[in-house]
């Protein structure tokens, strides 16, 4: 497995995400996952599975300090005692004393973004977490969000895949410290049938699913692939045995425009 370092933390570069995997389903896979070798769990107060999510890393018998669970708060809490009162009912659902890595799930403009950063940070400083970070945050917010912050951000969490160009937010997060971990890695499952990736894929003796999530890992990205099938959980890790020609990643940086987008709602910020 290989990590990826931002501002302090050592993040796997692989991670299972757990959007729409709820009750014994969802600690099942999580189990299964970190049997497998994965290291890393996204999972967030929004999904309603934290509980099962700490019912997984326990059933596995791996070590908790072995593995990297990120958390969101959703974005009804952000004002500070609020994001510590939620924060603390995430880590009594886990079961967990502290997560590594506590994210704002999208912004919120309602509430101030400056006070925001300082509950995030206290989060921290009162060890609920090891490292805090954003999701769904743009350019502009990401500098308003650091320069707010007492304490370094990790990284920004985002849709990324080879549809959706995100070239500006990776920069801003590059010349921050920051990482950028790629959410939809899998275009949702879409890129199972692009014909392109498909191609790529035959010379190494890979899936286009494992094409896509290596030209993410290669370019030192973190992903976060989510599926429900086991035989889906190792095709998705197994992306660190091989590597992707130059010509080959350029080939796939050329597919995404600013229209490839899976993942907006109304309350979506005004995106790059
Ligand atoms: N921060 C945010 O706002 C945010 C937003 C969206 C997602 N996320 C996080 O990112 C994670 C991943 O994103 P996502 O769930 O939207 O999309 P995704 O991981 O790109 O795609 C998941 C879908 O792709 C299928 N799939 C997975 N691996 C596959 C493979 N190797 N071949 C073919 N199909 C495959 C899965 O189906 P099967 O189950 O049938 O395998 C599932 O339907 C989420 O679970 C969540 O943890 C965060």
């Amino acid at each position: 497995m290989l990590f990826v370092e931002a501002n302090g933390a050592r993040v796997p570069a692989i991670g299972l995400g757990t959007w729409e995997l709820r009750g014994r389903a969802c600690a099942r896979i999580v189990e299964q996952a970190l049997r497998l070798g994965y290291r890393h769990i996204d999972t967030a107060q929004m999904y309603e599975n934290e509980r099962e999510v700490g019912e997984g890393v326990r059933a596995s018998g791996v070590k908790r300090d072995e593995v990297f669970i990120t958390t969101k708060v959703w974005t009804t809490h952000f004002a500070p005692h609020d994001l510590e009162r939620s924060v603390k009912e995430s880590l009594f659902k886990l079961r967990m004393s502290e997560v590594d890595l506590l994210l704002l799930h999208w912004p919120n403009p309602h509430i101030s973004l400056s006070e925001t950063m300082q509950g995030l940070a206290r989060a921290k400083q009162l060890g609920l977490t090891k490292h805090i970070g954003v999701s769904n945050f743009t350019v502009a917010l990401i500098e308003q969000a650091v320069a707010a912050c007492p304490e370094p951000l990790v990284c920004d969490q985002v849709e990324c895949h080879p549809y959706l160009d995100q070239r500006k937010v990776r920069a801003a997060c590059d010349q921050n410290g920051m990482a950028l971990v790629a959410y939809s890695p899998v275009a949702k499952g879409r890129v199972k049938s692009d014909a392109r990736l498909a191609v790529i894929g035959k010379a190494y003796g890979k899936s286009a699913a494992q094409v896509c999530l290596r030209w993410l890992v290669q370019q030192g990205v973190v992903a976060i692939p989510r599926t429900s099938k086991i035989e889906r959980l190792s095709e998705n890790i197994e992306v660190f045995d091989f590597e992707l020609s130059q010509n080959d990643m350029d080939e796939i940086s050329v597919m995404g425009n600013a229209q490839g987008r899976l993942v907006n709602f109304g309350f979506a910020p005004d995106w790059d």
